[in-house]
Order: C-alpha cells, then sequence, then structure tokens
C-alpha cells in the first residue's frame, strides 16, 4: 500500500522553512537589492521573494514529491518524474511591500490541488509570518486558525460590517462607480496590503466581507483562502453571484465579493454595479 501524502504537515514545513528564510533575509533590507527581473505573476522579483519560493520548492523536494508548481514568482514549472500528479499554487510572499516597509502584514499563501483549477484544490494554508497565526483547511473537514475550528460572523447589518476593499488600481474610474452605493451605505472599509491574509480574516469572523473587483489580482494569490472560506463556511462568488470556476495560473486574474454569510453577501451583491451599469 502506498503511504499517503500528509499534506498539511508538508504545508507546514514549507511555512517553518520560509519563516527561517525570512528572518535572515530581514536584516540585508536596507541594503541595495539586485535587479532580478520580473515575476510571472507581472511584478518586479525580489530576493526575499525568491528565497520563499525556494524554500517552498525544497521543502517538497525533500518529500521527494513530483510536482507542478503555478507561483507567482516562477510561473509555472515542473518537478519529478510524475508533475501532473499535484498541482502547487504559490504565492511564497502575499503582501511583499508590506514586509519590505516595515509593516505587520504578510503571509506565504500555497493550495494543492489535483488539477490546475480552483475547484480541486484539497488542502490549503496561508500563515501570516509576523504574527505565526496560521490558518489551514482540508476538503470536507473544515478550516482552521493554528487547529482551531473557524466560522464567519453572523453580522448582517452592513452599517456595522468590517468590509475589506481592494481598490489598488490605476483604473480607479471605472472601479469606482461600481462600489458607491455600497460605500454609501458602510462605515468600516478596511484595506491591508496582504489579500491572503485578508480573505482569512473574513473566514475567521474577524472582518466581514473582502472585495476585489479590479481584476487584477492573480488566482495565485488567493487560492489557498479561497478553499479556507469554503470550509470555513463563508461565501465567495464572482462579482454576479456566480461560482468561481477558474484556472489556476499566474498569469490568470480574478474579481470576487467574498462574504461572510449569505445575507450580506447578497445584500453586497445587489449594491456593486456590473461593468455594463455603469457604462
Ligand atoms: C499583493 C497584495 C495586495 C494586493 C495586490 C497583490 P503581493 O500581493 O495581495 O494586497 O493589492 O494586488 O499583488 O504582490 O504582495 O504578492
Ligand atoms: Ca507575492
Amino acid at each position: 500500500m502506498t503511504k499517503q501524502t500528509n499534506w498539511l504537515n508538508i504545508l507546514t514545513q514549507c511555512k517553518n522553512n520560509i519563516q527561517k528564510q525570512i528572518t535572515s533575509l530581514l536584516k540585508t533590507l536596507n541594503q541595495t537589492q539586485p535587479d532580478l527581473g520580473i515575476g510571472a505573476g507581472g511584478d518586479p522579483i525580489k530576493q526575499i521573494d525568491l528565497s520563499a519560493e525556494n524554500a517552498i520548492i525544497n521543502t517538497l523536494k525533500n518529500h521527494k514529491i513530483s510536482f507542478t508548481l503555478i507561483s507567482e514568482e516562477s510561473g509555472v514549472k515542473e518537478y519529478g518524474k510524475t508533475p501532473q500528479k499535484h498541482y502547487v499554487t504559490a504565492d511564497p510572499i502575499d503582501g511583499t511591500t508590506n514586509l519590505t516597509r516595515g509593516i505587520p502584514f504578510y503571509a506565504t499563501s500555497i493550495a494543492i490541488s489535483t488539477k490546475p483549477t480552483l475547484n480541486t484544490i484539497h488542502t490549503a494554508l496561508v500563515a501570516d509570518l509576523y504574527h505565526g497565526t496560521t490558518y489551514t483547511a482540508q476538503k470536507g473537514k473544515g478550516a482552521n486558525r493554528n487547529n482551531e475550528k473557524i466560522a464567519p460572523s453572523k453580522e448582517k447589518s452592513l452599517e456595522e460590517a468590517v468590509i475589506g476593499m481592494d481598490i489598488n488600481t490605476y483604473k480607479i474610474q471605472e472601479i469606482a462607480p461600481r462600489l458607491t452605493s455600497l460605500i454609501q451605505k458602510t462605515k468600516h472599509i478596511r484595506h491591508f496590503g496582504a489579500n491572503a491574509l485578508e480573505l482569512c480574516y473574513m473566514a475567521d469572523g474577524t472582518t466581514d466581507a473582502f472585495i476585489d473587483i479590479r481584476g487584477k489580482l492573480r488566482t495565485t494569490d488567493m487560492a489557498a483562502a479561497w478553499l479556507i472560506i469554503q470550509e470555513a463556511g463563508a461565501k465567495i462568488t464572482t462579482p454576479e453571484g456566480k461560482t468561481l470556476n477558474i484556472n489556476l495560473d499566474p498569469k490568470q486574474n480574478v474579481t470576487f465579493i467574498a462574504a461572510a454569510n449569505q445575507k450580506i453577501h447578497k445584500t453586497i451583491l445587489n449594491l456593486i454595479k456590473t461593468k455594463k451599469e455603469t457604462k
């Protein structure tokens, strides 16, 4: 009988190894950084991103796992003899700007799937690398924060709700009119700068919703959080209310409305205008 891979264990090891890399690299951040080109996701690569990615690759290699890596930094790369057996979708550091500027909100995000598609993800980890909080999920087994079960909030009032919203885009003229009606009815809008972690904050009830309709976020940033949200019992759909059915690819962008419960999800959905409505 073949031994079953303990993915949660392996992902935790990946996270611990990333943590070690970061601790030593943080000391060198004020030195001039080498030019490492542009990553697969379109952003300039930083040494700290590459080191975190290498920590993931080396941990998996140590376990003699064949896999296809889908990463924001190196793109799609195959390792081992049967790379189509496991797909590892990673944003080695989500919130790199926060990390390099000393803002204590950044994470690693890793999802394991049987195909390069969102809906085949079966194990996920998002870890807050500053505070040491780790979110995990396994398909059909719920979601945890530091090994304790999590659940989203029951908040139904938009006025009371804490709503995460990423509006970082040069195309703000296209996005803003779609969000105005929602913003007018809210009091507590937030954006912390690491979307994977912000989605987990929604999944565990810290916030009540997280919205990103920019069309700029990569699937690598939210793949792991997607399973954590599903397993926690929160909702995540397209801005039109449809199931997110997307391929895992560093060049694939995604838009979504994630919310703690059916009621608040519906309220938000009704207030967000479609592209056509604003034309
Ligand atoms: C970024 C963060 C940020 C979001 C950007 C992402 P990165 O991830 O999630 O909050 O606004 O769109 O690219 O680049 O630090 O991995
Ligand atoms: Ca990143």
